[in-house]
């Protein structure tokens, strides 16, 4: 089994090359703009795969896994600068999917719940997508020609991602900055997430592959919280009075939709694989302890 993940010097990317190495499984990981050690620089808008991997990595014991990490994730340049982003959200990445089609390797395409609106909430891989802004159409474009075009591929759905390191870009490296700075943490109100440990998604996506999982899965903890809410619990783990501001979404003046109850049902995941995913409490604590190790 071998993997290509293009898009690894991102969140989800970086933990997922990290895990599928630590199996002891061969992996090759793509960058764009970054100039991490290690990867190779593959970037959409400029080159095709085939430029910059060697087919010849796909030979050899089988099976291969492309892992589409790479994205334009800034919701509001979705709307913003809708060519560049389109192409690289969606026209760049079919022609990936194609490119690697004929190498005999599986797509694996890390979508979002962002495909739903969020007016409903809890959605299952049943409920029809219905996305709200030009990222979530963008990704609802992907997942419909992969499931017209190449029905054996894997679609992961996950909800927000978070992490234990400090060092990194996530929920609570951001707000632990916040509060230490003296700053209150601003939420939208009424926003429903199910916040998920980054390595719980990494690992999720190589079961998946190991089980020869193909079609949609929602990888999320079953836990799900208020965005503010979930703030104020960091606020308790870090030993910190709670400063928490909670805001109308429409005192955010974003040029693009949000989707205020976008969490997903990830049932049929859990149940087809038994994975047991982290808590968040569990997350916290490992973020502190690893603050702490920081400090001293
Ligand atoms: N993180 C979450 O909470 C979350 C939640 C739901 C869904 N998702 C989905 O999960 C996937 C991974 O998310 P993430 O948080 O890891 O994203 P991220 O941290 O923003 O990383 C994006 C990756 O895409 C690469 N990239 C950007 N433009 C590119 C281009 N033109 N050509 C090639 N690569 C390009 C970046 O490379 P450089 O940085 O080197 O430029 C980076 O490796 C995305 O599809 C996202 O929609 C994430």
């Amino acid at each position: 089994m071998k993997f290509l993940i293009v898009g690894a010097s991102g969140f989800i990317g970086r933990h997922l090359l990290a895990h599928v190495r630590s199996l002891g499984l061969e992996a090759i990981g793509t960058q764009a703009r970054s100039r991490v050690p290690g990867l190779l620089t593959f970037d959409l808008l400029q080159h095709r795969i085939g430029d910059c991997v060697s087919r010849s990595f796909f030979e050899g014991q089988g099976p291969f896994y492309v892992v589409i990490c790479a994205v334009i994730s800034d919701m509001d340049l979705c709307l913003t600068d809708p060519v560049r982003a389109h192409a690289v959200n969606v026209e760049k990445i079919i022609q990936l999917i194609e490119d690697v089609r004929n190498w005999n390797a599986t797509p694996v395409f890390i979508s979002t719940n962002y495909v739903f609106d969020g007016r409903i909430g809890y959605y299952t891989e049943e409920h029809p997508v219905s996305p709200a802004n030009a990222y979530g159409r963008h990704k609802a474009e992907v997942e419909q020609y992969l499931q017209r075009n190449i029905p054996h591929a894997l679609i992961i759905r996950p909800d927000k991602n978070i992490g234990d390191d400090p060092c990194e870009y996530h929920f609570f490296s951001t707000w632990y900055r916040l509060l230490t700075a003296g700053q209150p943490i601003v939420c939208i109100e009424g926003q429903l997430i199910s916040p998920t440990y980054v390595d719980d998604t990494a690992r999720a996506i190589v079961m998946a592959c190991r089980m020869g999982l193909t079609g949609v899965y929602h990888v999320v903890n079953p836990e799900y919280f208020h965005r503010d809410e979930l703030a104020r619990q960091f606020c308790f783990a870090a030993g910190m009075s709670p400063s928490v501001i909670c805001k109308p979404i429409s005192d955010f003046h974003f040029p693009d939709n949000r989707a205020l109850k976008a969490y997903l049902d990830g049932s049929k995941f859990r149940r087809t694989t038994g994975m047991q995913f982290t808590t968040v409490r569990e997350v916290m604590q490992r973020f502190m302890q690893k603050v702490r190790q920081m400090e001293t």
